[in-house]
């Protein structure tokens, strides 16, 4: 059976870049307290009309593509991981496939948060060990500024997101001890109300106690009300302590389990490559697991988080800085909203 590799890597993040005291003209927050809670200091925001999260995908599978050495011709499929779509639906995918003037090859939406690359390479890497698929584009974007709270009652999430793009092109190899060498994937939804956004949906408060009153909402208001404007109900909610105690629980879990699986220990790990949500969730995965410095790459400090695209961006950015090279033991993993997590190992 083949294994499957990352033949060409790209990333694209919008030109404007947007710091703490930026976020200032908006919100009660300060620069100190983002870096202290967080360890960003800045992030990107799409243009507002001209870039969309499909428009950024394209351009980093652009450079993808051609870094594999083929071209758009030879992609005979799409996925497309994101959390902020152009449109609830169709999704990206198909917007992708037409952004490049592609031909009419098949185009798989995945919805899985800060976990979305981690999935989508698991799912991928199922279509090329089968065979099915040889030049498969995943595609991870993000345009969070488009969808966040920016007054203070919004303050814990919107200072933390980020917007940007990134592309891998997967193909098979039959070089033996290269490539994804397993993927794990998990989920627990009792927690999915921790950190989500509930509206525009079909839950009619069936989860929730205290959302819009959809028994008042008249017919055809029900999936978007003005009410739901009014409260504020449109925005992404987040209890960040209980997501952060989570987090560092399982991120060291699904590594460990990934290296397990493989016969591996964390010292022959050449780098760690973290979904970036908190640094300090990374750095405490890295006193844990006693990685050194250069075993593990994090980029939060200039990108935020950027939920399905930030793993891919800071691939992207560490193979392009020659930190990643023929044969390295790569592991990735992410924790999010879900709660889902996963972990991919892989030999480059
Ligand atoms: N600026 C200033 N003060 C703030 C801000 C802000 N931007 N945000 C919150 N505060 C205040 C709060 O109001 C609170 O004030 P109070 O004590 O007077 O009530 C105080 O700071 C502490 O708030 P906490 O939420 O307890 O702060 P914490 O230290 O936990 O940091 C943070 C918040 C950064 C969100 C952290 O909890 C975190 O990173 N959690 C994990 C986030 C995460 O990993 N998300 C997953 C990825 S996202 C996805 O999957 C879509």
């Amino acid at each position: 059976m083949p294994q499957t590799i990352i033949a060409g890597i790209g990333h694209y993040v919008p030109s404007n870049v947007v710091t703490n005291n930026d976020l200032l003209q908006y919100m009660e927050t300060s620069d100190e307290w983002i870096q202290e809670r967080t360890g960003i200091k800045e992030r990107r925001y799409a243009h507002r009309t001209d870039e969309t999260t499909t428009t950024m995908g394209a351009e980093a599978a652009t450079i993808a593509i051609e870094r594999a050495g083929i071209t758009k011709e030879d992609i005979d499929f799409i996925v497309f991981a994101t959390i902020s779509p152009d449109y609830y639906f169709p999704g990206c995918g198909v917007l992708l496939q037409r952004a490049l003037k592609m031909k009419e090859i098949g185009a798989l939406d995945i919805r899985n948060q800060c976990s979305g690359f981690v999935y989508a390479l698991s799912v991928a890497d199922q279509f090329i060990k089968t065979g099915m698929y040889k030049n498969i584009l995943l595609v991870c974007s993000e345009k969070h500024s488009f969808g966040l709270d920016f007054s203070t009652r919004g303050r814990n999430i919107s200072v933390i997101f980020g917007d940007g793009a990134a592309a891998v092109v997967l193909q098979p190899t039959e070089e033996k001890d290269r490539g994804i060498l397993s993927t794990h994937l998990h989920s627990d939804g009792e927690s999915a109300e921790i950190l989500a956004m509930y509206n525009p949906g079909t839950h009619a408060n069936h989860w929730l106690k205290d959302a819009a009153d959809f028994d008042e909402a008249p017919v055809g208001e029900m999936f978007m009300s003005h009410n739901m404007i009014d409260k504020a109900q449109n925005f992404p909610n987040m209890d960040g302590p209980a997501v952060f105690k989570k987090a560092v629980v399982k991120f060291p879990e699904v590594i460990m389990e990934a290296l397990d699986k493989n016969g591996f220990k964390p010292a022959d790990l050449n780098l760690l490559i973290p979904h970036q949500a908190n640094l300090r969730i990374a750095q405490f995965v890295q006193q844990k697991l006693q990685l050194k410095d250069d075993q593990v790459f994090n980029n939060i400090e200039r990108m935020g988080n950027t939920t399905a695209a930030s793993i891919p961006i800071a691939l992207s950015e560490a193979w392009e800085l020659g930190k990643i090279k023929k044969g390295d033991l790569v592991c990735m993993a992410a924790f999010g909203s879900g709660f889902t997590w996963g972990s991919a190992l892989m030999k480059w």
